[in-house]
């Protein structure tokens, strides 16, 4: 039946390469190549969008450039979580309508998680952009510039149950060529209180798992060294044949069999090339299994590092957060990782002064960085978000001042946690991947090591690209210092 059926194949795939053809020539003739910049904003994955979403625009004629002043066209990939991120982008978007004054042509559009909350008030009362696109609707972007040209302002806000973008192969913005992001799935199913997420990205759902290994290997083909898994929350990462989040146990025999866990995808990403390391982010202390931290165990080129966001070190404050665990719960996980990796690299994120929260809640959190002895921590103020389980519950009752107060103090802490951690690194020797040049100067390369600590050495003739062995001779709260005393072809 297959042999019958080839002519009719053939024929039809010649006349649509024709058509496409065609297409190609008309296109070359009337449009000309436009020239696009974007500038993201937030977490890891709106990096990564904003990768996909130049390359669904270059296959439609669009190239980056790095200069705002020769774009056509101005995207800005937004964040939503907290009122600061919010008001940095208002100013820029400001900024930026003045550079529409002086090129009529130009056309802003805002995408992310801003563009999904506030919608088409952007448009509306604001009257900042031309093209407002949530995250979800980045394949539309050829469609909605299309709609601008004709003189419209042009939307779409549509959250989706199945769109990860899987086959869409990014392309690499402002790369270093040695490490990138790679996104494993999308949206949050957890609904923590405070955060805004759940509702700028929608449903969790994962990516398929081959569309993964396959966006690793070309990076590893290309001469990347280092990949970094995102998600919201990786370990319930689960491919069954895709669709919005399942349980396992509720999926069919058939999806059982197929299915591909977190653990699962770990390993196959590690086997695609043992040269090149593998990270990941975010980790939910409630999600992360055994299963799990034994696969990081047991490849040399997982990295021994988690990123473990804890919010707060009080149960009572975590129960109102709907964080899912208590204080002995995430302590727990903590021994349980250095257990079974002991040198594990382990940071977190905290929040100072949640709803209701009191000093001595506040002193918990203070004693849970302490114990739990983080590497590094993300230390952020609350800040209500409008439309989360706490706005509408719960009253922002923590002043200001008190907030900052007491950040201040978690932030001392956590430093002189990190301080002693890294006087402790000190005439030890940490297998490094090269990433840069450093900041201070360009006789210094910049890499970090397995447990995720900036290590600096002097660049002689090492290139990024490159594993180094450095050994440790000063440190400070943020960075080992060293010199190197051997190079691998290993991570
Ligand atoms: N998915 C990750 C975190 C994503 S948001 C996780 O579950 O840990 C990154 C961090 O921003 C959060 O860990 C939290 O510390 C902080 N954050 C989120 N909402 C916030 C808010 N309303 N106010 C202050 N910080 C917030
Ligand atoms: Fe937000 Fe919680 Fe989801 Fe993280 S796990 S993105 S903090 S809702
Ligand atoms: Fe911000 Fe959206 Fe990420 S709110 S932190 S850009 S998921």
């Amino acid at each position: 039946m297959g042999d019958n059926l080839s002519p009719i194949i053939f024929i039809f795939a010649a006349i649509r390469m024709e058509t496409q053809l065609l297409e190609t020539t008309i296109n070359t003739v009337t449009q000309k190549i436009k020239n696009l910049y974007i500038e993201s904003y937030g977490c890891a994955m709106n990096f990564a969008d904003s990768e996909v979403v130049a390359s669904i625009l270059l296959e439609n004629g669009y190239n980056t450039t790095k200069n705002e002043e020769e774009a056509d066209v101005i995207l800005i990939n937004t964040c939503s979580i907290r009122e600061n991120a919010e008001q940095r982008i208002r100013h820029r978007l400001i900024h930026l309508r003045a550079n529409k004054k002086r090129n009529n042509e130009l056309v802003i559009g805002i995408l992310g998680c801003m563009a999904e909350r506030l919608k088409k008030n952007l448009l509306e009362e604001e009257k900042l952009v031309d093209i407002v696109a949530g995250p979800d609707s980045y394949r539309d972007l050829p469609k909605l510039l299309n709609e601008v040209e004709d003189g419209n302002k042009s939307i779409n806000v549509i959250l989706s149950l199945e769109e990860t973008y899987a086959e869409i192969s990014p392309t690499r913005l402002n790369s270093n060529g040695v490490t990138a992001f790679v996104s494993i799935m999308r949206g949050c199913d957890n609904m923590c209180s405070f955060c805004v997420v759940p509702f700028t990205r929608g449903r969790e759902r994962s990516r398929d798992s081959e569309s993964i290994v396959k966006e690793v290997k070309e990076l590893s083909d290309l001469g990347y060294k280092e990949v970094t898994l995102l998600g919201q929350n990786v370990d319930s990462y689960l491919w069954f044949g895709g669709g919005p989040k399942k349980e396992f146990v509720n999926l069919t025999e058939e999806e059982q069999t197929k299915s591909v866990n977190f653990a699962k995808l770990l390993e196959m990403v590690a086997l695609v090339d043992d040269s090149m390391r593998i990270r990941f982010s975010t980790s939910h202390p409630k999600d992360i299994s055994d299963e799990v931290i034994y696969t990081i165990a047991k490849f040399p080129n997982i990295c021994k590092y988690i990123h473990l966001p804890a919010q707060s070190g009080n149960s009572r404050i975590l129960d109102l957060m709907n964080r899912n665990y208590t204080r002995e719960w995430y302590i727990g996980k903590v021994n349980r990782i250095r257990e079974i990796i002991p040198n594990c690299g382990i940071s977190c994120d905290i929040i100072s002064g949640f709803c209701t929260e009191t000093e001595e809640d506040h002193k918990d959190t203070l004693s849970l960085i302490e114990l739990s002895k983080f590497d590094f921590s993300y230390m952020y103020n609350y800040s209500e978000r409008p439309g989360t389980l706490a706005a509408r519950k719960l009253e922002d009752d923590v002043p200001e001042v008190v907030k900052g107060r007491r950040l201040q103090e978690i932030i001392a802490t956590q430093n002189a946690v990190s301080k002693l951690k890294n006087k402790n690194r000190e005439g030890k020797i940490f297998r490094v991947l090269a990433e840069g040049f450093s900041k201070k100067s360009n006789n210094d390369l910049k890499g970090r090591n397995d447990e995720n600590m900036v290590v600096i050495f002097p660049k002689e003739n090492y290139k990024p690209g490159d594993y180094v062995d450095v050994l440790i001779e000063r440190s400070s709260t943020t960075s080992l210092i060293g010199i190197v005393v051997g190079k691998s072809e290993k991570p």
